[in-house]
This record gives structure tokens, C-alpha cells and sequence, in this order.
């Protein structure tokens, strides 16, 4: 069964830097089953549209922008701004309401988010808390990546670091003592946040090489999951400390931020912008270059699980699936989700199914 995905929420599109001045800075994405093409005014304002002409459907990305609006380059439709039709070449009416939909747009923390419902109800406020590359405090490295799987299997992956104990022993993780952590949970109206604290661990793969022989850290999760999969850490390292509750009593070694946006294409695809890096006080030379790197590493080790998975899930999805401790994070978060999913169903004002109309 397709995926019927949230339409009132805060989709990412991307980081800032991709929609660009430039000509051809006209960028195509999915988002939440939808064509969408995003380019840049001269003012620097962002225009989001359905990346689809109203005369034959044809790919708006594959447009030419002008001033501050998109030509069609098929058979030459030109759009403004709004999205309404302002001139079709060959004859001087333009029909009434030819136009093309437009999202709502908002730039926040370098990433750049589009509003997939009402746009009445396009509420800035409900965009996520993150850190930017461009916050001063902290050196954040930013990236992304395209997954072949879909985006409940990220949410399932995200919500749940007991997987960073196998599935990334040489970048992230590897002490099993990920599997056994105790994680506070607390549900928010549009998600999950999350703390754990990890004691005396040896120091991840990655940066193994950087601690004296039998080194431990106690490390500290801080996590805000958000839908429709939005995932913003504060990961803290201290060395070992005796404190088992609480606050760790050794040293701060790293203080940082990853701040990860996964935006459903569609039901097998997932884009993902992420990023990570440390704040200025603690970080010394090559630290968030190699955080950045590391996270690229981890998440195609992810990527690899995860498209495996998703290809076994929909081969056999009537199998019984057997549920364990870890998977808590999970079902809380996909609660959270499926629970606004089913409020926004009962609310919008839905055509009936077929079905329905027979019964
Ligand atoms: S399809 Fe766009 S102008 Fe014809
Ligand atoms: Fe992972």
C-alpha cells in the first residue's frame, strides 16, 4: 500500500548553498510523493513549485529562470514568483487561474524547508531546533546523501543507537555497551526526545587512534526527533568519570552538534542532509573535518543495512515481526507519527475511496 506521508509539516529541500544565483541553480527534488523545483530570486528569497507545467507536464527544472520568475522551456510558459501563468508565446490570453502550485518556503539554519499542506497553516515555528554551518559558536561540516529505502526505516534506525554497537564498529560506535544503554524517553507533540548517557566506553573506531591504549569516555546522547524525520544531537564525550548518574565527573573532551533532516522522496527514497562538528571551545585542529568525514563513512554503513532491509520488508511485509528491549525509541516515534497522520486524516476533508461509497 502506498505511503500516505504527513502533508502539514516542514519537509527539508536541502542546504542553502545548493540553490544558488546561479543560471542553473534550478533544483529538482521529491518530497513527500511530490515534484518540487526550487530556485533563488535575485532578491535571495527561495521559490518552491511543483516541478510539473500545467500545459503538458513537463519538468519545470529543466526551466530557465527570469528575474524572479521560471520559464518553462517546453513551449515556453513563463511563471512569476507566485506561480501564476504570465505569458504564453503564440496568443495574448492567458486563461484564468493557469498557474502552478507553490510551497511556502522557509531558510532556517542553513537548510531549506518547504511546507507540503495548507498554507495557511505554514507555521515557522514548527520548524526544528538546529545548528547551522553558519552559527558561530560551533564548526559544523555538512553533507548528504540519497537512500534507496523507506523513510519509516530511518525513523526505526534514528530512534534506536543500539545499532551503533554492530552496524558501525570501525566509525561511530562498536562497544556493545550501545546495546545495553538506558535511554529517557519523553514524547513531544511532534516527536521524541531522548537522552542517554553511555559510561566508560572505549572511544569509537574513528578517533580510536587519537586516545592513549585502554582509554574510556563517557558519552552523553541528547536527541530531538521531530517528523517527518528530523534528528538533532548534542553528543558530548567526557573522560570516565565515577558519577553513575547524572552529569559525567570526568572532562568535557568534545561537545558537539549533528544535526540530520531525512526527507521522504517517496515510498522507497529518502534524501538526507546531516551534519556535524564541534563547538569552538573544544575543538582542536581537524576535529569537525573528521566528524564530517566519519559521518559520510557511518551512513553508508547505514545505507547498505537499511536498502538491504527495505527490499526484504516489502518482499514479505505479512511477516510477524518480533519485537525486543531496543526498539522502544521506535515504536514511540512511529506513535508520535502515525498518531498526527491519523488526526490530519480525519480532519482534511478527503474524497471518499470507492469503497467507501459502496458501503
Ligand atoms: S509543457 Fe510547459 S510550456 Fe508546454
Ligand atoms: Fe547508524
Amino acid at each position: 500500500m502506498a505511503e500516505i506521508f504527513l502533508q502539514n509539516a516542514w519537509y527539508c529541500a536541502g542546504w542553502d548553498y545548493e540553490i544558488h544565483q546561479g543560471r542553473k541553480a534550478i533544483v529538482a527534488r521529491k518530497i513527500a510523493g511530490e515534484r518540487v523545483v526550487l530556485y533563488r530570486k535575485p532578491d535571495g528569497g527561495v521559490i518552491a513549485f511543483e516541478d510539473r507545467c500545467p500545459h503538458r507536464q513537463a519538468a519545470l527544472s529543466h526551466g530557465r529562470k527570469e528575474g524572479d520568475g521560471l520559464r518553462c522551456m517546453y513551449h515556453g510558459l513563463k511563471f512569476n514568483s507566485a506561480g501564476v501563468c504570465e505569458e504564453i508565446p503564440g496568443q495574448t490570453t492567458i486563461p484564468a487561474g493557469t498557474c502552478v502550485r507553490a510551497f511556502p518556503v522557509v531558510e532556517k539554519d542553513n537548510w531549506v524547508w518547504v511546507w507540503m499542506g495548507d498554507p495557511a497553516k505554514a507555521d515557522p515555528g514548527l520548524i526544528c531546533f538546529a545548528v547551522g554551518p553558519d552559527d558561530p559558536n560551533w564548526n559544523i561540516r555538512t553533507s548528504q546523501m540519497h537512500v534507496e529505502t523507506n523513510y519509516r526505516r530511518e525513523i526505526e534506525n534514528l530512534a534506536d543507537l543500539s545499532h551503533i554497537a554492530w552496524v558501525h564498529p570501525q566509525t561511530v560506535g562498536g562497544d556493545r555497551k550501545y546495546s545495553e544503554m538506558k535511554s529517557h524517553y519523553e514524547i513531544t507533540p511532534r516527536g521524541l526526545n531522548t537522552r542517554c548517557w553511555v559510561r566508560s566506553v572505549a572511544p569509537t573506531g574513528a578517533v580510536a587512534h587519537l586516545f592513549p591504549e585502554g582509554a574510556k569516555l563517557d558519552i552523553c546522547l541528547d536527541i530531538q526527533h521531530t517528523v517527518p524525520c528530523n534528528w538533532i544531537m548534542r553528543f558530548r564525550a567526557f573522560t570516565a568519570g565515577t558519577a553513575t548518574v547524572g552529569e559525567s565527573s570526568g572532562q568535557m573532551v568534545v561537545d558537539t552538534w549533528t544535526c540530520q533532516a531525512v526527507t521522504p522522496c517517496d515510498d522507497d527514497s529518502v534524501d538526507y542532509y546531516y551534519s556535524w562538528g564541534a563547538s569552538k571551545e573544544t575543538e582542536f585542529p581537524g576535529l569537525s573535518d573528521l566528524l564530517g568525514s566519519t559521518l559520510d563513512e557511518a551512513f553508508e554503513e547505514d545505507r547498505i543495512m537499511l536498502e538491504a532491509q527495505h527490499q526484504r520488508r516489502k518482499e514479505r511485509p505479512d511477516l510477524k515481526l518480533l519485537n525486543i528491549a531496543n526498539d522502544a525509541g521506535p515504536v514511540k516515534m512511529l506513535w508520535v507519527l502515525d498518531k498526527l497522520l491519523e488526526e490530519e486524516r480525519a480532519t482534511a476533508s478527503l474524497p471518499m475511496s470507492a469503497h467507501e461509497r459502496q458501503a
